[in-house]
């Protein structure tokens, strides 16, 4: 006999008090004016002592990007241990803590080991938790408020490379993102690929013509001009210009800052010129040669260093599923550009 047809269950989040509220609605993006930024990562000691201790267990998610660590609770670090974080994911890229009780620590410890990084980006849409502000960025699905696919649209792939908010002088750099409930069936990893491993794998004359090179970030996107009109978007544009090739203020690798949510084009060069490079560029940080994946288990926390990756999420699960996850971005310096190294022009 078929079994009869039973209504989707509806369940309750685990972290009720995590759920995203924004009484306020939609605010104007915060237009930073730029600022001296100390990067944590270049007063740490590089044998990073706090993460490497006898009893962590740390290996390398591919020899070209991420770590995972096991054995080391982030909450327990002192202010040398959270510089000595910094310059891991500076080197890394991305960090994946396991079994920590950051979730569970309370917002106010939360945002004060962030705020270690450098001053909070406040998010002018997201909700955050009620008593917080919007400093906390909560990403919520599940069966009611429906999933990142329900808001873009029907798309052959929901992969979107990007460096969050890098429209204003001063850029993200240090940033915590934290699960509080991954989708039953599974799915929901959040992929990220080294702009740095990314920018070694272009031929010398190919780097050469892209040194020098700017692009103007703006806020503008298509979804904003249909929110709120183009006329008032184009009034209230947040905007800064950056590097194509940037320095890493902690390593000083090049990477490749390219983020075709904020970027519209290469400055001083015809649209057709401009399209061609920076598709090619946001189509060469995808390879599977430079990028990896991270899988969310309870108690997980992964760090990331906007200036070393670019990252995507996956929302490849079960339609109705519920995530709940939250992320806070502090501000790093300004990004400057990377001088060209004469090993980068030498021709073999
Ligand atoms: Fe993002």
């Amino acid at each position: 006999m078929p079994s009869a047809v039973t209504e989707p269950k509806v369940t309750e989040p685990l972290y009720p008090a995590y759920l995203p509220t924004r009484p306020e609605g939609y605010s104007l993006t915060v237009n930073v004016p730029p600022f001296e930024q100390v990067e944590p990562g270049t007063r740490a000691d590089p044998a990073k002592p706090e993460i490497f201790t006898p009893d962590a267990k740390i290996k390398n998610i591919t020899p070209r990007i991420g770590a995972e660590i096991h054995g080391v609770q982030l909450s327990q670090l002192s202010k040398e241990g959270l510089d000595q974080v910094a310059l891991f994911a500076a080197e890394r890229g991305v960090l994946v803590f396991r079994d920590q009780d950051f979730k569970d620590i309370g917002f106010a410890r939360q945002r004060e080991i962030v705020s270690h990084y450098g001053p909070l980006h406040q998010h002018p849409s997201m909700g955050y938790p009620k008593g917080t502000s919007s400093e906390f960025h909560v990403i919520y699905a599940d069966e009611k408020v429906g999933s990142i696919r329900d808001v873009i649209g029907p798309k052959t792939s929901y992969e979107l490379w990007h460096i969050d908010q890098t429209f204003t002088h001063n850029t993200p750099s240090t940033t915590f993102f934290w699960v509080l409930e991954t989708p039953s069936d599974g799915g929901g990893d959040t992929a990220f690929t080294s702009i740095t491993e990314a920018y070694k794998a272009l031929s010398p004359t190919f780097r050469e013509r892209l040194h020098g090179l700017t692009c103007t970030h703006s806020n503008v996107d298509a979804i904003e001009i249909t929110r709120r009109g183009y006329d008032r978007v184009m009034k209230e544009e947040v905007k800064a210009d950056h590097p194509l090739i940037i320095e890493h203020p902690v390593t000083k690798e090049p990477a490749i800052f390219i983020n075709l949510t904020a970027i519209k084009s290469i400055n001083g060069m015809k649209p057709s010129e401009s399209d061609l490079i920076l598709n090619f560029l946001n189509d060469h940080i995808r390879s599977l040669d430079f990028s990896c994946r991270c899988k969310w288990e309870p108690g997980t926390v992964v760090i990331w260093d906007q200036r070393t990756v670019a990252h995507s999420a996956i929302p490849d699960y079960a339609p109705g599923s519920r995530r709940h996850m939250v992320r806070i971005a502090p501000y790093g310096s300004e990004p400057k550009a990377a001088p060209l190294k004469q090993e980068d022009v030498s021709r073999e």
